[in-house]
C-alpha cells in the first residue's frame, strides 16, 4: 500500500492564492523528494531503452518536429507505474481543489516526461494552441536533485502584459513545482548545460464539437 498522496492545506492555498492573484505559482519543495527521485528514475531507464519520442509542436495533423524551437524527448505518463500513478493521484487532488475554488472547469489531465539533453531548449511559447484552447492550466514538475547554479535550462516565465519583462525564473530541482494560466503566460526554457528532467502537464476543458473528437496530445 502506498502513502495517500496528500497535498498540505498550506502548500495548496498559496498555490490557488497565486493563480487568482498573478496567474502562475512556483514552490520549492513542493513535490515530494522520494517521489521525484522514483519519477527521474524512471525517465532514466526510458532514456536508457530508447523510449522517448522526439516532441512536436501542434496537435493532430499540425503536429512538426522542429528542434530549432524545440528539443526534448517525451514520454506520456499512463499510470504505467507506482510512481506515475502517485503523481497522478497528486495532480487529481490539485484539480479537485482548484475546481472547488475556482471554476475553471478542469476535468481531464496529461502529462509527459521531458529530457532535454545538454545544449537543448524550448523557445518561448504559449502552451494552449491556436484555435484549440482547451488547455487551461499548465504544471511542470522538476525531477533533478542538487542542480548546480550553472546548470542552465531555467524555465523563463514573462508578463503577458509586457512580454520583455520577466516574471520568474525557475531552476529545475527536484521538488519545485510551476503551474500558470495556459493561455496567457509566455514562458521558455534557456539551454541546458546537463540533461534536464521534469514532467510537463496540462489540466483540460473539453472542446469537442460537432461529434469532431479532440485529440488528447
Ligand atoms: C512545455 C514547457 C517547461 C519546462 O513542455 O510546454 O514549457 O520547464 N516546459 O520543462
Ligand atoms: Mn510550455
Amino acid at each position: 500500500m502506498m502513502a495517500s498522496p496528500c497535498l498540505d492545506d498550506h502548500r495548496f492555498s498559496e498555490l490557488v492564492e497565486a493563480l487568482v492573484e498573478q496567474g502562475w505559482y512556483v514552490g520549492e519543495n513542493f513535490i515530494a523528494w522520494d517521489l521525484c527521485r522514483d519519477l527521474n528514475r524512471e525517465l532514466s531507464i526510458l532514456a536508457d531503452h530508447d523510449a522517448l519520442e522526439a516532441a512536436g509542436i501542434g496537435r493532430g495533423r499540425e503536429h512538426e518536429h522542429r528542434r530549432d524551437i524545440r528539443g526534448d524527448t517525451i514520454h506520456w505518463l499512463d499510470r504505467e507505474s507506482e510512481a506515475q500513478r502517485r503523481y497522478l493521484d497528486v495532480m487529481g487532488e490539485l484539480q479537485q481543489a482548484i475546481n472547488r475554488t475556482l471554476f475553471l472547469g478542469l476535468f481531464e489531465y496529461e502529462a509527459h516526461f521531458a529530457r532535454y539533453a545538454a545544449g537543448a531548449f524550448y523557445k518561448r511559447h504559449l502552451d494552449s494552441f491556436r484555435g484549440r484552447a482547451n488547455r487551461v492550466l499548465s504544471t511542470v514538475c522538476y525531477l533533478n536533485a542538487d542542480w548546480p547554479a550553472d546548470g542552465g535550462g531555467e524555465m523563463v516565465l514573462f508578463d503577458p502584459e509586457s512580454p520583455d519583462t520577466e516574471l520568474a525564473r525557475v531552476r529545475p530541482e527536484a521538488g519545485t513545482f510551476a503551474c500558470f494560466l495556459s493561455e496567457t503566460l509566455p514562458h521558455e526554457v534557456l539551454p541546458t548545460r546537463r540533461p534536464r528532467a521534469s514532467i510537463a502537464g496540462w489540466f483540460r476543458r473539453n472542446a469537442s464539437l460537432g461529434g469532431l473528437v479532440d485529440p488528447a496530445h
